[in-house]
């Protein structure tokens, strides 16, 4: 199955969907003509959504011949408004959006629509344009407010178009949708499983690497684990891994880390102890995209210092850096071509230096986190490692808001040691994508012993989330916001208040830097 992307932001999310309905997907340029698209024998196609007009100039296009070539073809969004404008039919300029929740009808007979799905349901709408007649031999069958063809299909032709986004979840019965058009209409069989993503990633890591040496920085966390685990199957012995302890890791997990490698994988393993030149590299810096463009960049040096692997084989270094990027990582950081806004530069994207030498094998990048650990189980790495909760490349680095010192350090994982073991206690960790403390770079009077206390804060974090790409906080119980504030406050020194941080993502981020 090809989604063809005209610069949507859902574009993976479609992939990932139909992945979810056991059909192998791929997503490819709309600039592929039709002889580039038959090459590929596609059992369907869906056009995604895009954020031009189909009437502005320079607004993506697809090859005609495409809607000849007898492919199975669904168009969502601008990709619906594409069919219905390529094919002879109209669309308006939009007087006004229609963005959110909106109540769509059915009109008229579906194939599209299956008959389990009411009549009348709500879906996810986000678009100026609407199609206001169908093309020739088309048939408009459902309708909302403010889309009056809000679902289009040509049986005979084999093209379909809506103009909702049934990938969202908040289109109830979007999957069913994808259903009916991947398994009744196009006849795809479900058979794809995340094995094949092993198979499919070992032959192209091997494409990539061929003969060559490659460095991994694993960080402890499944993303790294898994990208490791992946490229060791590939290419075995040419594989190198480096764990860096930044000075910024949480308490005693540097030496769990390493443990849990030795002892679950195979591998050839660097354990650098780097801590003070993180800490000289931080110092004086306060601003949060400068601390992780340094640490970021440290990172690569070291990585660099270490390209001839355990036995320093100068005469042969790595060419290769395998990193555990996923896909709402590269989002955040400017998208695959720069094209979205940059929030934050993860430091295994953004924050790498222009001059680094390494060329970059990132097998994770079209993927997100759950699907990451689906693979991770499918390799055999053992649940400590696959459900282990995300972590920051640049750590605790982060989550000192100010300069980032060893004092401070110590400190905070002292807090944040506290946040978990109680969460674990509760037996939440599962259902908790992350819970953390941080340390501001303010301070506050307090009254303890009968004396004055002018002392840090600390502030919990917890959020749910199913992808980092939006979380909400945690309702935790506040017996437990409790005793984790009591023992914050009388175990860890130089803490007299804690807050526990209610912000959703958006607006806020997980991270507070
Ligand atoms: P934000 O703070 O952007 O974080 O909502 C989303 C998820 O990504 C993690 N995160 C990072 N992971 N390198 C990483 O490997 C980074 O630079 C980085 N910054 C944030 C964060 O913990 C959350 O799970």
């Amino acid at each position: 199955m090809l989604v063809v992307d005209f610069g949507a932001q859902y574009a993976q999310l479609i992939a990932r969907r139909v992945r979810e309905l056991s059909v192998y997907s791929e997503i490819v340029s709309h600039r592929l003509t039709a002889a580039d698209m038959a090459a590929r024998q596609p059992a369907a196609i869906i056009l995604s959504g895009g954020p031009k007009s189909v009437h502005v100039e320079g607004a993506p296009q697809l090859d005609p011949a495409i809607y000849d070539l007898g492919v199975p073809i669904l168009g969502i969004c601008y990709g619906a408004q594409l069919i219905a404008q390529q094919l002879g039919g109209t669309v308006g300029r939009g007087m006004r959006g229609e963005y959110g929740r909106a109540h769509l009808t059915r009109t008229a007979d579906s194939s599209l629509l299956h008959a389990d799905i009411p009549d009348s349901h709500d879906v996810w709408m986000s678009h100026f344009d609407a199609i206001t007649e169908p093309p020739p031999g088309f048939r408009a069958t459902a309708s909302t407010p403010d889309a009056p063809v809000a679902v289009l299909e040509h049986d005979e032709r084999k093209v379909w178009g809506v103009q909702f986004h049934p990938e969202v979840v908040h289109s109830p019965h979007g999957m069913a949708v994808l259903r009916t058009f991947l398994h009744d209409l196009a006849g795809c069989e479900p058979t794809w499983k995340m094995a094949s993503v092993v198979d499919e990633q070992v032959a192209r890591i091997r494409a990539q690497v061929g003969g060559e040496r490659a460095i991994c920085a694993l960080s402890g966390g499944v993303d790294s684990s898994v990208a490791a685990a992946l490229v060791h199957r590939a290419i075995g012995p040419q594989l190198t891994c480096i764990y860096v302890d930044t000075g910024l890791m949480r308490k005693g997990e540097s030496a769990q880390i390493v443990e849990t490698y030795g002892r679950h994988m195979n591998l050839e393993l660097i354990h650098v102890d780097a801590g003070e030149r993180y800490f000289t590299a931080l110092a004086g810096i306060t601003e949060p995209e400068a601390k992780r463009k340094a640490i970021g960049e440290l990172f690569i040096r070291i990585f660099e210092e270490h390209t001839g692997g355990l036995t320093r084989d100068s005469d042969n270094p790595a060419k290769f850096l395998v990193q555990g990027t996923l896909y709402p990582d590269l989002i955040e950081s400017g998208g695959k071509d720069g094209t979205a806004d940059v929030i934050k530069s993860h430091h295994n994207v953004g924050g790498l230096p222009e001059d680094m030498t390494l060329e970059l094998v990132e097998p994770l990048r079209d993927l997100f986190k759950d699907e990451v650990r689906a693979l991770g189980s499918e390799l055999g790495l053992p649940d400590e490692m696959v459900w282990r909760q995300p972590f920051p490349g640049p750590g605790l680095g982060v989550r000192i808001i100010g300069e980032v010192t060893p004092d401070k350090v110590a400190i905070l994982q002292e807090a944040d040691a506290i946040v978990r073991e109680e969460i674990a206690w509760a037996g939440l960790e599962r259902e908790i994508w992350q819970a953390f403390a941080v340390l501001p770079d303010i301070r506050s009077v307090g009254v303890m012993g009968d004396e004055r206390t002018y002392g840090h804060p600390i502030i919990i974090r917890a959020v749910t989330s199913d992808d980092a790409m939006t979380a909400d906080w945690a309702r935790l119980p506040y017996d437990l916001l409790e005793k984790m504030s009591q023992r914050i406050i009388n175990e860890v020194r130089g803490i007299n208040r804690v807050a526990y941080d209610i912000t959703s993502k958006p607006p806020g981020t997980i991270e507070w830097e």
